[in-house]
């Protein structure tokens, strides 16, 4: 077990987002989340990852740092690829003086290598494709060892062979780090390739939970009206 979840409760003033929602991620598996804009994904990344309080429930994650991969890369457009990946090595209070400049860089080039990008460390973010600065953000998410990695949209925004070489290195990194992850995403393409169990939320309510070959067996009305994109269904856009 390294995520466990338990009757999550959550409001924005009296707005209920996430109302008593529970789930587990194992170590080494890859769970995807989906629902509307405004579904309560995004809180939920935020509730582990401690940037936001819950109201009550429980959540569990088993030692070590949590690692958050945001939406939008955001990269330090002044600082190289090398300075943004060692950030948190060389600025975070727990870490600071922990490692000499050598040993940094071999850390670094080690990250790098592992999303598919080794040598870029004196570029800076502005020389780099929407998909390379997308990498890079991994390999700084990465670089505290973590045992947990939350992917908020990673292939939001990106053509679909760009996402596929994103889905691709989620899929590595889990294997490579043994992680528990969670992945949100609008996309079947990414929930085909690297998920291996799927939470759907609408009205603050689970309203699916299974694998993927469930999700795409439509059996369901969430599960059809989801897999089908349709606006006929039972979730209602507002
Ligand atoms: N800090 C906040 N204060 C008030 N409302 C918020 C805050 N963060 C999110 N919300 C609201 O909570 C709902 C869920 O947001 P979010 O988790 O970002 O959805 P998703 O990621 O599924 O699109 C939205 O209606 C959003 O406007
Ligand atoms: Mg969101």
């Amino acid at each position: 077990m390294s995520i466990e979840v338990k009757n999550l409760v959550k409001s924005f003033g009296t707005k209920v987002i996430l109302d008593n929602i529970s789930f587990r991620v194992n170590d080494g598996e890859i769970l995807s989340i989906v629902g509307f804009s405004g579904s309560g994904k995004s809180t939920v990344l935020k509730l582990i990852s401690g940037l936001l309080e819950k109201d009550s429930g429980e959540i569990i994650t088993t030692g070590g740092d949590v690692a958050m991969v945001f939406q939008y890369s955001a990269l330090f457009d002044s600082l190289n690829v090398f300075d943004n990946i060692s950030f948190a090595l060389r600025e975070r209070k727990d870490l600071r003086n922990k490692y000499t400049k050598k040993e940094l860089e071999k850390i670094v080039a080690e990250k790098l290598e592992l999303v598919g990008l080794s040598g870029i460390e004196t570029k800076y973010p502005s020389e780099l494709s929407g998909g390379m600065q997308k990498r890079v953000s991994f390999a700084r998410a990465i670089v505290t060892e973590p045992k947990i990695i939350l992917y908020d949209e990673p292939t939001a925004g990106l053509d679909p062979i760009s996402s596929t070489l994103i889905e691709d290195y989620i899929v590595r990194l889990k294997n490579e780090t043994n992680a528990a992850s969670i992945v949100v995403t609008h996309q079947m393409s990414t929930i085909r390739r690297t998920a291996d169990s799927v939470l759907m939320l609408y009205n603050g309510h689970a309203v699916f939970k299974g694998s993927p070959e469930e999700l795409c067996k439509e059996d369901t009305p969430y599960t059809k009206q989801f897999v089908e994109a349709s606006l006929d269904g039972p979730m209602k856009m507002n």
